[in-house]
């Protein structure tokens, strides 16, 4: 575990020994340091620290400055304003410190895994059984493969469960319906799989919900139906199965175009709680935490009213004994704390189901199965609007299929990679293509915070200029392409070299890279981890066009500038492999 302490944490050190030497009651206090333009780093911390003991902050902070070790890590440490620190550090120091993260044998460029690593279970990419997937469930597939890339890099235990919504009353519905009406999918179905398959099951489930609203007697029939497939009828269960088959196809399909791994036992749907839900009502109607109203097993907030003022309860189980979506997810929280074994549960799901979110968990916390150590948290996402701002859909008012986005984002993409390629194959233009805009897609989804709603504009989202994946993409492929024209696949550092400003802001930044990869998994905000990328990407270009590389004066400043080329492509690479994006090595 070779992990490079970063120069943040060094000066940070550095400035509090001297802090304390200087005014012994400050030990433990945090000198507030912070990247600056200014200098290298600004200090913040004196001023309440001085306000706090009394004594004139100017003063305290010149104290500082005489405790303060300089010449190895810290060149230049001065008083600033009403008793700031600016402090500017060496070019050693950069260089040996991006020499050192160059190095690291286990290539995780110094970064340290997280000093208590526990077990997450993260729930994502939940599609539903016989519907078509839609931009919703980008946002959580995209957000939560992303999620766990960061926690998992960090070392963290991390159990992935796809909770797809293959139980319930539209199921009842859907096999019903096909069994009135048996000539609807099969001579259809029979012969195709995928993408083709699904949009015969969505539409299939659209006439049959149709009915299911217009038709008090289907409904009646559909109802019953849902009671035979919970008892385990061999027929409807078989059923049943087909739809769950057809659409786990349907769904690796999408998958595999969006790039991203997703594992057959991982996906354990509502219906993988079924065996538990009789259970989970009768220990919390036992512990008291529901009660029995109007017949239904019912858990009471004293914050959560309805707009008539009564409470809303949250229903455990209905009248009729039918199990719903918050039996199954109380379910599934006890499948993962007692037998996951799991201190943290992560719900990646849209903003829309934070009730529901709320009230699950404030239940699990009355039963006791949530608690300090265990606890849970809906990462919630926002809506995907079009480019009108209002959420996405069709000039018909449908929802866009997933798929249709997916294969627009790729040709849209093969049309820039096409037009700027020089060398490249037809094959390699269509892969390109591929990397590109699925990347364009994930890439603006993840740079902005989840709980916000964003724009899914294909024109931005593949442009060259601005915060893209593809802008980091290019800045990636033209690294290569300068090492490949060296022809050192790892040049090494010079540390003794004096560095350009511009050297020095793109280093600094890549020694950001342990402390922004632990702060986005501790918060579960890739978001950060974007922006960090895309100012790694901007320094980098300033650097290219301030700095020769390869006619720079001597020898030896050529290849302490290749190495810095080579750590920052090493650190883009790693930074969007988190996002789960590809960097091509030519585009
Ligand atoms: N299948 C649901 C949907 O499409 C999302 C499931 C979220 N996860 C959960 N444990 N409830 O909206």
């Amino acid at each position: 575990m070779a992990s490079v302490t970063s120069l943040t944490a060094s000066v940070h050190q550095r400035l509090a020994s001297a802090l304390s030497a200087a005014l012994p009651e400050a030990a433990d206090s945090d000198p507030l340091l912070r990247r600056s333009d200014r200098a290298d780093f600004q200090a913040n911390g004196i001023l309440a620290l001085a306000k706090k003991a009394k004594a004139n902050p100017r003063e305290l902070a010149a104290q500082v400055v005489s405790q303060v070790v300089t010449g190895d890590v810290i060149k230049d440490i001065e008083v600033s304003g009403p008793g700031f620190l600016n402090i500017t550090v060496t070019d050693q120091a950069i260089n040996e410190n991006l020499a050192a993260r160059a190095t690291d044998p286990d290539a995780r460029l110094g970064v340290p895994y997280a000093e208590h690593p526990g077990t997450t279970v993260i729930d994502y990419a939940q599609p539903n059984v016989a519907k078509e997937m839609h931009v919703g469930h980008l946002r959580s597939a995209v957000i939560g493969d992303s999620v766990v890339q960061l926690l998992e890099f960090t070392g963290e235990n991390v159990v992935r469960r796809h909770h797809i919504g293959d139980w319930g009353t539209q199921f009842g519905m859907l096999i019903q319906y096909l069994d009135e009406h048996p000539h609807e999918l099969d001579h259809k179905a029979a012969q195709v799989t995928g993408e083709e398959a699904m949009s015969n099951l969505d539409r299939l489930y659209k006439a049959a919900r149709k009915l299911f609203d217009s038709d008090e007697e289907f409904k009646t029939r559909a109802r019953r139906r849902v009671v035979d497939l919970q008892a385990g009828d061999p027929h409807t269960l078989a059923m049943w199965q087909k739809f769950v088959d057809e659409s786990k196809i349907y769904f690796f399909s999408v998958f595999e175009k969006l790039d991203m791994e997703v594992r057959d036992p991982d996906i354990v749907g509502e219906s993988g709680y079924n065996d538990m839900l009789a259970e989970t009502c009768r220990l919390l109607e036992e512990s008291g935490v529901a009660v029995r109203s109007e017949g239904a097993l019912c858990v009471f907030f004293d914050d959560i009213k309805g707009p008539d003022g009564k409470p809303v309860p949250l229903i455990v189980q209905k009248s009729d004994g039918g199990y719903g979506y918050a039996a199954t997810d109380l379910s599934a929280i006890r499948d993962r704390v007692f037998n996951l074994k799991a201190n943290s549960l992560i719900y990646v799901v849209d903003a829309r189901q934070s009730l529901h979110f709320k009230m699950v968990f404030e239940t699990a916390r009355r039963a006791g199965w949530l608690n300090d150590d265990v606890k849970a948290y809906q990462l919630a996402f926002g809506t995907v609007l079009g480019k009108d701002g209002k959420p996405f859909k069709t000039r018909e008012g449908e929802t866009v299929r997933l798929v249709d986005l997916l294969d627009e984002a790729i040709d849209r993409a093969s049309a820039v990679v096409r037009e700027k390629a020089q060398d490249l194959s037809e094959e390699e233009i269509a892969e390109r293509g591929a990397q590109v805009g699925i990347g364009a897609v994930k890439y603006a989804d993840l740079s902005t915070s989840a709980n916000r709603d964003y724009k899914f504009d294909l024109d931005q989202m593949v442009s060259l200029n601005g915060d893209t994946s593809v802008y980091l993409q290019y800045a990636y492929a033209r690294i290569q392409s300068i090492l490949r024209k060296a022809g050192e696949s790892r040049p090494q550092a010079h540390p003794e070299l004096d560095l350009h400003e511009a050297e020095r802001a793109l280093g600094l930044h890549v020694d950001a890279f342990a402390e922004t990869v632990a702060e986005a998994a501790t918060e579960y905000a890739p978001h950060k981890l974007a922006a960090y990328l895309y100012q790694l990407a901007s320094l980098y270009t300033s650097f290219y066009d301030k700095c020769p590389v390869l006619k720079a004066e001597t020898p030896a400043h050529i290849e302490n500038r290749l190495f810095l080329c080579d750590v920052t492509a090493r650190t883009l690479h790693q930074g969007m492999a988190l996002l789960g994006i590809r960097t091509p090595e030519r585009l």
